[in-house]
């Protein structure tokens, strides 16, 4: 069942994904050469709860980071250590946070120092993916319509989908129904309704789409060693299109 959420509790994800906005707007700055993934999951941490959220991430299903920080081939699910960022490399903050029990999910991919023409590449195309995805939302169309969208834009530029990752509805749990693939035909799935909540979120690749899960039993990367990018919004559904609720 895909709930449909009151003006109420849209209000509290608009809070929830405000905070989320903000803590990527505060983190931004540190993302330079030398810091360590664990100095920039402490300072979210610690953003997010003066903020009076808690980060979702920290203990869903044991994930024992505050959020998912992944660098360059890690697609998701990385886990802040002693790692430090170097120059060139691409770095997904992927940042969830809880308020008044209402959830807030939103992923940016960024260019640490000067990078790579394939990583600047990767970077542009799949936040236009994601944007793409965005336009089509509105009461009336179908998950498949936005899945469409993605993969329609992914395969012009020539970049992998993931298919075994998805976008999610969202509320008073991180991850609800629907499941929103990045692939798939237009005129399929549910119906979406004024009122529903989701996340999009394109994961692409400059190689082969496949993906492997490290030791860590965390961490996704790509098989072939390529860049990935990962760009995420929480949406509410509108009659005339969508609101986003981790935006500016
Ligand atoms: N935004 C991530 C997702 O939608 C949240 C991951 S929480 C974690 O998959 F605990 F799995 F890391
Ligand atoms: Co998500």
């Amino acid at each position: 069942m895909i709930n449909i959420k009151s003006e109420r509790e849209i209000e509290l994800l608009r809070q929830a994904g405000h905070i989320v906005y903000e803590t990527h707007q505060y983190l931004k700055p540190f993302l330079k050469e030398g810091i360590t993934t664990k100095e920039i999951d402490d300072l979210a941490a610690e953003f997010i709860k003066k903020c009076g959220a808690t980060p979702s991430c920290k203990g869903y299903q044991g994930y024992p980071a505050n959020i998912c920080i992944s660098i360059n081939d890690e697609v998701v699910h990385g886990i802040a250590g002693r790692r430090k960022l170097k120059n060139g490399d691409i770095v997904t903050l992927d940042i969830c946070a809880c308020y008044k029990g209402y959830h807030g999910d939103s992923a940016w991919s960024y260019p640490v120092g000067n990078v790579s023409s394939d990583a600047k590449y990767i970077l542009e195309h799949t936040e236009k993916a994601l944007y793409e995805g965005l336009k089509v939302v509105k009461a009336g169309c179908r998950v498949g319509d936005i899945s469409h969208a993605i993969e329609e834009y992914a395969n012009k530029y020539h970049l992998g989908v993931i298919k075994e990752l998805t976008g999610h509805g969202v509320g008073n749990h991180l991850h609800e129904e629907p499941n929103v693939p990045n692939y798939g035909k237009a005129g399929t799935g549910p119906i979406l309704k004024e009122g529903m909540v989701i996340a999009i979120e394109p994961m692409l690749t400059i190689g082969s789409p496949d993906i492997y899960m490290e030791d860590d039993d965390w961490t996704i990367k790509t098989d072939d060693g390529s860049l990935s990018g990962h760009f995420e919004h929480t949406v509410v559904v509108r009659n005339d299109g969508c609101e986003i609720l981790t935006g500016e």
